[in-house]
């Protein structure tokens, strides 16, 4: 990784590309985005993006891609069947992952849904390091269970453990001598795992796992869409691996999988997904799928001008260059907040900053939703759009009543490569500003609550008029009253 040095002192992260395409941005102002979230249901899923300054929602199938992805797109091969972009994508995966099969697929969730189709029978289990909403909502359709077995501190957002994302691994022998390798149908590790802020696994952890699910003889499913970011950090804090190159990094986790799928709106800069393996049995049942649900199995519902961007895409991901600027940026963001005592999860993570909801707004209470109030509060003061990752994103037991989720998180991804320092700037100063106005804020109610993935379309209402008098306490404190 490329550092360079500042006379100053400053530590600043300095990224090692530039920018050649650009989208203008417009920040509203203060009222019409009071009624902006008010008309989205203070849903930051429901404003539109033209009502947005800076996009923090996601990750996903924002990242900038490079100069050679837009290029690759170019020579795409537009056929349905035995199109030589797919040949290509096909050889990439192969020689990264070093897994015979590759089946394509819309994206990460289509993934999910297949293996739980295909493997998942009712009242299963499903051990995992931390879930994901879509991989839950999957393996629960299918009347399988999953079974949570995180690192003991993985919870903590004040701890500063290296690989929250680590499983407990003598939870999982426990499980599996407990219940036998029979009522498990795979075990699952998620890279980079996404629910607790972005944090990563360590090798060793993983090879751990490994260890254990071949002695019961159970599979090992990774999740790799937050790949990249988790290749840096065992890179960067794995003192075992300085010395390795990110692509052999990439070779030692793959050999200590059965299966590899990832969302390629996160890993390779593009859009898409697919799975990887060298289980001939599972790959044909994978395959007989493929065409009801994704497509034929030569483009599995992306387009081809995708599947030539990933496949550049996965190969920039073993440029450390290509992949440390986002790990770096969330470092310099969590970094900052931290020292204006903003409550934040430590250590920074991949895929964004996340501040702890449950200690910035201790007086609301978690069935009023504090990480959801936090992001509709953060947009009204500054047009920055996060994404709540808290009780909201749970769903309701069968009984009506709501878990509690573990931790209330309101997440700020920085998209790969498209945010610069001075934008990062800007939300660090309107989050202190909040941090420092944050009696003003008060909860929500939903209005209308959707049976499955609620957070995405459900509509809620403040309870109390707190956005107004927020929005009226930051026209006050500005000097530019329209901004
Ligand atoms: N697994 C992980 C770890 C993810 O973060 C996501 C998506 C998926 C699977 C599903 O992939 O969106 O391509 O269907 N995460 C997005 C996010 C939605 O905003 O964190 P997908």
């Amino acid at each position: 990784m490329t550092h360079i040095h500042f006379f100053s002192g400053e530590q600043i992260p300095v990224e090692m590309h530039k920018t050649k395409i650009l989208q203008k941005l417009t920040l509203i102002p203060t009222q019409e985005r009071l009624a902006a979230i008010a008309a989205a249901g203070y849903n930051t899923f429901l404003l539109q993006n033209a009502q947005v300054f800076l996009d923090m929602l996601t990750d996903s199938g924002t990242n900038a891609m490079s100069d050679q992805q837009l290029a690759a797109m170019m020579v795409a091969d537009d056929s349905y069947a035995g199109s030589q972009t797919f040949t290509r994508l096909e050889r990439v995966c192969r020689a990264i992952f070093e897994k015979e099969q590759f089946i394509p697929a819309h994206q990460g969730r289509a993934c999910e849904h297949l293996l739980a189709q295909v493997l998942v029978k009712p009242g299963q289990l499903v051990p995992m390091n931390y879930h994901f909403t879509t991989t839950k909502a999957h393996i629960v359709r299918m009347g399988g269970i999953v079974v949570e077995l995180p690192h003991a501190e993985a919870l903590d957002p004040e701890s500063t453990c290296p690989f929250k994302g680590n499983m407990d691994v003598g939870a999982l022998r426990r499980l599996l001598e407990e219940e036998g390798p029979e009522s498990v149908a795979f075990v699952r590790m998620e890279a980079g795992t996404n629910l607790i802020g972005g944090q990563p696994f360590s090798l060793a952890n993983l090879e751990d796992v490994y260890a254990v699910c071949r002695e019961f003889g159970v599979l090992l499913i990774l999740d790799a869409s937050l790949l990249a970011d988790n290749l840096y950090f065992i890179k960067a804090r794995e003192e075992a691996c300085r010395e390795m190159s990110i692509a052999q990094i990439t070779k030692a986790i793959a050999k200590n999988t059965d299966v590899i799928y990832f969302s390629a709106r996160k890993l390779g800069c593009a859009r898409g997904g697919g799975i990887c393996t060298s289980d001939g049995q599972l790959a044909a049942s994978l395959k007989e799928l493929l065409p009801l649900f994704e497509g034929f199995l030569t483009y599995g519902g992306m387009s081809v001008r995708e599947m030539e961007a990933l496949a550049v895409g996965l190969e920039e991901t073993l440029d450390e260059d290509m992949i440390s600027q986002g790990p770096q940026f969330i470092a310099y963001m969590v970094d900052e907040l931290h020292k204006q005592g903003v409550p934040v999860v430590n250590p920074p993570g991949g895929l964004g900053c996340h501040l702890d909801a449950k200690r910035f707004l201790p007086h609301v209470p978690q069935n009023q939703y504090p990480a959801g109030a936090l992001a509709a509060a953060l947009y009204i003061v500054s047009g920055i759009r996060g994404m709540e990752r808290g009780t909201l994103s749970e769903q309701r037991n069968p009984d009506g009543t709501e878990p509690l989720a573990d931790m209330e998180l309101l997440r700020l991804a920085l998209p790969r490569r498209v945010f610069t320092l001075s934008q990062v700037k800007y939300a660090v100063d309107r989050i202190t500003w909040l941090y420092e106005n944050r009696d003003l804020v008060g909860g929500l109610q939903f209005v209308e609550e959707p049976a499955t993935l609620r957070f995405f379309l459900g509509r809620l209402a403040p309870i109390g008029d707190w956005p107004m008098q927020l929005a009226q306490a930051l026209e006050k404190n500005l000097s530019f009253s329209t901004l």
